[in-house]
């Protein structure tokens, strides 16, 4: 039996979530953390796509001293999976990841961190998909597949069929240089996310560590929510939810990754439209 509504996400339902989410977050900065948790939870389940609707429930529930109601949010256990490449892709050739970050180094412009993805000392590209290469497409199936496995694996799959949405993906790659590293950020405009880890040497990512947890400093310091620590290795695939706040630690050495976000494209003006201005 599902718990999700039968009926479509309609255009109304994205405008009115959006507009709860966004009154939902102004109360948690004002401290009206109780009937903001009001507003999020009302926006999430008009709309179950609205990452900064569940996201700006954890700052409500923190400071409420809520502590289960946060671990409820970001189950670990639960909701984040590590796959190997190879698992999905069989027969793949043992320095794909090498050849991949080769053709991506060659191929692909990065470019200096925007204000939404605060990076140190590292470069990220623009969407991957236009500027496919042999090896970069076979890595776009990889991931639209594990993306599939996720959603059935973590019960999401009923979500995406009774809201009669249509999936994108987006990908990029993130290079950070000895000493660099990546704040605390969710991904607010996606619903899923992933990074995999294309390096052949484990050595080379030694300090690069993924932290799970970590929520951007403007919601307030939160020093004691869980984490999940993963350490990159070679072929790692890391899928989580976009709403769960995440960093990366210092490197020593240049560190790649390759990340993903998973995000509907049903209503994309109407999206666009209700997402402008309101920067949640
Ligand atoms: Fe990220």
């Amino acid at each position: 039996m599902s718990h999700m509504p039968a009926r479509k996400l309609a255009a109304s339902d994205i405008l009115v979530s959006v507009r709860l989410a966004t009154s939902g977050k102004k109360k948690v900065q004002e401290g009206e953390y109780r009937s903001a948790l009001v507003d999020l939870c009302e926006a999430h389940k008009l709309n179950p796509f609205l990452t900064p609707a569940v996201a700006w429930q954890i700052p409500a529930h923190y400071f409420l001293n809520e502590h289960s109601a946060i671990e409820d949010i970001l189950d670990y256990k639960r909701l984040v999976k590590c796959i190997d490449i190879g698992s999905i892709l069989s027969g793949l050739e043992p320095r794909f990841g090498e050849q991949l970050s080769d053709e991506l180094l060659a191929r692909c412009r990065f470019y200096s961190p925007t204000q939404q993805m605060p990076i140190v000392n590292g470069k990220k590209t623009n969407d991957l998909l236009p500027a496919r290469g042999a090896l970069l497409s076979v890595l776009e199936d990889a991931v639209r597949a594990v993306f599939v496995r996720y959603l059935c694996e973590v019960s999401l799959a009923d979500t995406v069929r009774h809201a009669g949405v249509e999936l994108a993906l987006r990908m990029w790659a993130n290079a950070i240089a000895p000493g660099g590293e990546i704040g605390p950020h969710y991904h607010t405009r996606s619903w899923i996310s992933a990074v995999y880890y294309p390096i052949a040497d484990y050595r080379a990512v030694r300090g690069g560590l993924l932290v799970l947890g970590p929520m951007p400093f403007q919601m307030g310091h939160m020093p004691d929510l869980p984490q999940l620590h993963i350490e990159p290795a070679p072929g790692l695939i890391v899928v989580f939810p976009s709403y769960f706040g995440h960093r990366v630690l210092k490197t020593n050495q240049t560190r790649v990754s390759i990340a993903a976000d998973l995000l509907p494209i049903a209503e994309t003006v109407n999206w666009n439209t209700a997402n402008e201005g309101a920067d949640l």
